[in-house]
């Protein structure tokens, strides 16, 4: 037998923007999905699926994830022809769209099978492996989901869009960030969003090129304000990306909905995180109080709203 986990991530610069190789700034959550492995006699595998989700989640993403299982499977050759494998998932992430639930289960497998097979993969082979499985749930994933979800902290990502490496940079802030992540309940299709912004640069490739340059200066600018705590600055700066991802189009209403609800209540900067038109939304708070504030109106609408911290 062997276990695994992985922890869920929040994006809080650069979702769609870092899969054409724009850098992104994610922070790992301290929630995790936890995989368990037995081996019994027989053939194949069973996935009993044990973790929280927002309804309608587990349902709407089951071939993907079987998909995404599999491919671990044979990325690590483990024979499933003369042995049966038992697996299971459980742990403290709320599967949801925009929470790297799928990166989280991946890499919580990956942990799992290295375990209960002696395989003694490092890091970046748990990574590889899980980046793997993060095919499953669309084409062309930057692999920032399961890069957060392996080595947690605080990460500065680039996707190389040659076949060199990726560059992740470990970012130190000196200040903790008090966020709230707010739950529209809605799951999106990532595949689908991520081939309608590719669409829209074909479509219109000077127009999104202006933007991705934006962006990028906005990136750089973030990294600095994130370097010395200066939270204004990355409130502020979260406001423009959220802009720029309604410009791209991933933005839903229940999104802007959000945001606003967030900013009238006090929150220093707010936008969507992750895949975008429903999922999640993420914003900033000065103190505790405001936190809790943004938390009590999310809820009063009702959705659901965490209260946690990165940095
Ligand atoms: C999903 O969490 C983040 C996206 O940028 C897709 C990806 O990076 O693979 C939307």
């Amino acid at each position: 037998m062997g276990t695994g986990k992985g922890y869920g991530k929040t994006i809080l610069f650069g979702e769609h923007f870092v899969v054409y190789g724009l850098p992104s700034i994610v922070s790992a959550l301290g929630a995790c999905t936890t995989a368990e492995v037995r081996v019994v006699k027989g053939s194949g595998y069973t996935v009993n699926d044990l973790r929280p989700a927002t309804p309608g989640y587990k349902e709407q993403k089951y071939n993907d994830a079987m998909q995404s299982i599999a491919n671990i499977i044979n990325h690590l050759k483990v024979d499933v022809e003369n042995q049966r494998l038992e697996i299971s998932f459980a742990g403290d992430l709320i599967a949801a769209s925009g929470v790297g639930a799928s990166a989280a289960q991946c890499t919580s497998l990956a942990r799992a099978l290295s375990e209960t097979f002696n395989l003694n993969l490092d890091d970046e082979k748990i990574n590889e492996a899980a980046y793997e499985g993060e095919k499953a749930y669309h084409g062309t994933p930057s692999g920032i989901d399961n890069t957060a979800s392996t080595y947690g902290g605080l990460i500065w990502f680039v996707r190389n869009l040659g076949t060199g490496k990726n560059t992740m940079d470990l970012l130190q802030s000196p200040r903790k960030m008090l966020i709230v992540i707010a739950n529209s309940g809605i799951t999106a299709s990532t595949t689908e969003v991520v081939a309608d912004v590719r669409r829209l640069k074909e479509e219109g490739p000077e127009r999104i090129e202006k933007i991705f340059g934006e962006y990028r200066k906005l990136a750089e600018a973030a990294k600095k304000a994130l370097l010395i705590g200066d939270i204004a600055t990355i409130g502020n700066l979260m406001n423009r990306n959220h802009k720029m991802l309604q410009q791209i189009t991933v933005s839903g209403k229940i999104n802007d909905e959000l945001v606003e609800i967030a900013l009238e209540n006090g929150a220093i900067g707010a936008k969507l995180t992750g895949t975008g038109r429903g999922g999640l939304v993420i914003s900033l708070a000065e103190n505790e109080d405001t936190q809790e504030k943004i938390a009590n109106a999310v809820e009063e609408k009702g959705y659901n709203a965490w209260r946690t911290t990165i940095g």
